[in-house]
């Protein structure tokens, strides 16, 4: 799909800074469809997407699905138990092989009905025989690259990208003793948001408007020790948490915020996990779905704690939405076109943004006319 790619970009607009130097990227790469085209193009059908959880596919037989940059996709558990992705999209006309999750013995095709194994082998074509040079085998399922990581499946549609590990190693090192693997889903929220996805990313990636966005959620952290620490592909916020709260232990414990390029965040405080996956929807609107797990989703309080965490999560997340939204509206206006990072605040925000411009960089030494 290239619909309309941006025209040329201004290298200038493509150079690498560091942030002490570096402007924001361009108004335009958030309010122009042709930059949605460009992260589509360039970003999304190239990275990793952190789309669903180990817990959704256990049982052999069991799918969910998901689109990723617009395509369909299936994840399967097979009977030999290994975990397999491939295009929701059936070999004789495009049909879809599930509508919604569910766990089956084989995938048939709800149009015409051709069957496949869940290793993606066509099987059954009913009332194919007079069909001439027709071989079952050069008809099965499209496969796409999945891994999983601490419990989270993530899918690839590139089939050249690097491994997933590339994206998010050193992170169970460096949160140890703490295993996002071990925790137990609890539940899925989605909103959507009258905002770029990039404006979304932009925002988690700073703590700067926490004081003014958020005066609840302050209280939580230690300011004076709330740091940015950047890697390759991902960067990561934590703090000491302060006080007596709901997410406070004996020892106090520590929050840890990472973004995991381009879209997928890690919300780790003790005993809980949030991800976040923030999806386009066209160039001013986004869905972001956010997932909860924890140590404890049984035991004696654990409900109560979990509506309280989700109940307060949910206020933080309607302050974002609010000032998200304000800030498209502000980046479409002819006031404003680019402006200066907070050394000390945002290094998060200016990591993400170069790595959005070297996607584009790519993106256009690719580009056959370029
Ligand atoms: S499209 Fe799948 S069986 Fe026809
Ligand atoms: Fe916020």
């Amino acid at each position: 799909m290239t619909a309309s790619l941006p025209p040329a970009i201004p290298a200038a607009d493509l150079a690498a800074h560091p942030v002490e130097r570096a402007e924001t990227i361009p108004s335009a790469w958030y309010t122009d469809a042709r930059f949605a085209q460009a992260d589509h193009d360039w970003i999304f059908t190239r990275t990793w997407q952190g789309i669903g959880h180990a817990a959704q596919v256990e049982r052999p037989g069991s799918y969910f699905l998901a689109a990723i940059a617009g395509e369909p996709v299936i994840v399967v558990r097979g009977k030999d138990a290994v975990l397999r992705a491939f295009y929701n999209v059936c070999r004789h006309r495009g049909g879809p092989l599930a509508l919604e999750d569910g766990c089956v013995n084989a995938l048939q095709c709800r149009y015409h009905g051709w069957t496949y194994l869940l290793d993606g082998t066509l099987r059954g074509v009913p009332a194919m025989d007079r069909t001439e040079l027709f071989d079952r085998k050069d008809f099965g399922l499209v496969p796409l690259r999945v891994e999983t990581w601490e419990g989270l499946v993530f899918v690839n549609l590139a089939a050249d990208a690097p491994p997933l590990a590339e994206s998010v190693g050193g992170i169970a090192e460096r949160i140890a003793p703490i295993r996002l693997g071990a925790l137990t889903f609890a539940r899925r929220v989605d909103y959507e948001v009258r905002c770029n996805w990039k404006v979304y990313v932009d925002n988690f990636l700073e703590g700067y408007h926490v004081p003014y966005v958020h005066p609840e959620l302050a209280k939580l952290y230690d300011y004076t020790r709330y740091t940015t620490e950047v890697y390759d592909r991902y960067s990561l916020q934590h703090s000491p948490l302060t006080g007596d709260n709901l997410y406070s232990r004996d020892d106090g414990g520590e929050a840890f915020y990472y973004c995991i390029f381009p879209n997928f965040m890690l919300n780790i405080l003790p005993g809980r996990l949030q991800t976040n996956l923030v999806l386009p929807v066209g160039h001013d609107r986004c869905r972001v779905i956010f997932q909860y797990f924890y140590d404890d989703v049984s035991g004696p309080g654990a409900a109560a704690r979990i509506e309280e965490d989700l109940a307060y999560s949910d206020a933080v997340q309607q302050e974002d939405i609010g000032i998200c939204e304000r800030v498209q509206q502000g980046l479409a206006s002819q006031a404003y076109d680019r402006g200066r990072f907070s050394v000390k605040y945002e290094t998060g925000v200016h990591h993400f943004q170069e790595l959005v411009r070297a996607a584009y960089r790519e993106g256009m030494a690719r580009r056959p006319s370029a």
